[in-house]
């Protein structure tokens, strides 16, 4: 069989100055290697490197000058606090935002929001974003040549119950280009944002896929140094969460805090 591939639009044609992957993975071991070195040394390093220089934007992505210090009791006065009234039901199920089903793999993602002490945080905004299942945004800046489907808008909202437990039904997301190097590609994601124990404590992660192919070449997840913190952001396949004939299920647990805290992005990403 035979087919005719559109060709890329002009945004998407790699600068000729751009690294290729092989040199990017190069730099993501090179740079993996000195901070086990500093870490074997002693030194304290950071589990998020925030200039991590395979991820060609990161220098830019985090603030260079100190927090500004507020009252965090004034501040919360005056923000918002979502409660299970807040939020529909329905808003945590992806597939029935249209009239159609989104085309792609139905699964479910459960999982518990848990504090370093391993208590649930109960009666906290959990908000999802993702691509659709052919590795398209519905967004003005992702132009790549995948299909939009018009029945997936890829964005999700759920409010933790008392145990901590939230849960979503959606459609596996793709794989897709970005323009950090030559034939960039990233590993499939969903992005979450989440709240801990209050509203000023807003922080957003990514959840991927366990086995991707993607993981050693991609320097957005390589930016976190240790395996053992890239792995918190793979969700679990577990079959206790599928339903028959109907979706596959995914574990994602998260802790918002301490040592088996999941890895989280600079707030201004
Ligand atoms: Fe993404």
């Amino acid at each position: 069989m035979s087919h005719t591939l559109a060709a890329a639009p002009e945004t998407l044609l790699a600068a000729p100055d751009q690294a290729s992957q092989a040199e990017i993975v190069d730099e993501i071991r090179a740079r993996h290697a000195e901070l086990d070195a500093l870490e074997a040394a002693g030194e304290r390093v950071a589990a998020t490197a925030h200039d991590f220089p395979a991820y060609r934007s990161s220098v830019l992505r985090h603030p260079t000058k100190n927090p500004r210090l507020v009252d965090p009791e004034t501040i919360e006065l005056f923000s918002p606090a979502f409660g299970q009234r807040d939020v529909a039901a329905i808003e945590s199920d992806l597939t029935l935002q249209h009239a159609g089903e989104p085309l792609g793999e139905r699964m479910s993602v459960q999982g518990r929001l848990l504090d370093s002490w391993g208590r649930p945080i109960a009666n906290q905004l959990i908000e999802i974003w993702q691509a659709n299942s052919a590795g398209r945004y519905i967004h003005q800046r992702d132009q790549h040549p995948a299909p939009l489907d018009p029945n997936f808008t890829g964005a999700g909202r759920a409010v933790t119950n008392a145990n901590g437990e939230y849960r979503f039904t959606t459609i596996k997301p793709g794989p897709y280009p970005w323009k950090n190097h030559r034939n960039a590609w990233r590993p499939a994601h969903i992005h979450f944002s989440v709240f801990g124990s209050s509203f000023t404590q807003r922080l957003v992660t990514q959840m991927y896929f366990p086995g991707d192919p993607l993981f050693a070449l991609d320097p957005i997840y390589n930016s976190i140094h240790r395996q053992k913190d890239r792995d918190a952001l793979v969700g679990v396949y577990d079959h206790d969460l599928t339903s028959p004939e109907w979706a596959t299920g995914y574990r994602f647990d998260i802790v918002v805090d301490g040592p088996d805290a999941t890895y989280f992005e600079p707030e201004d990403e």
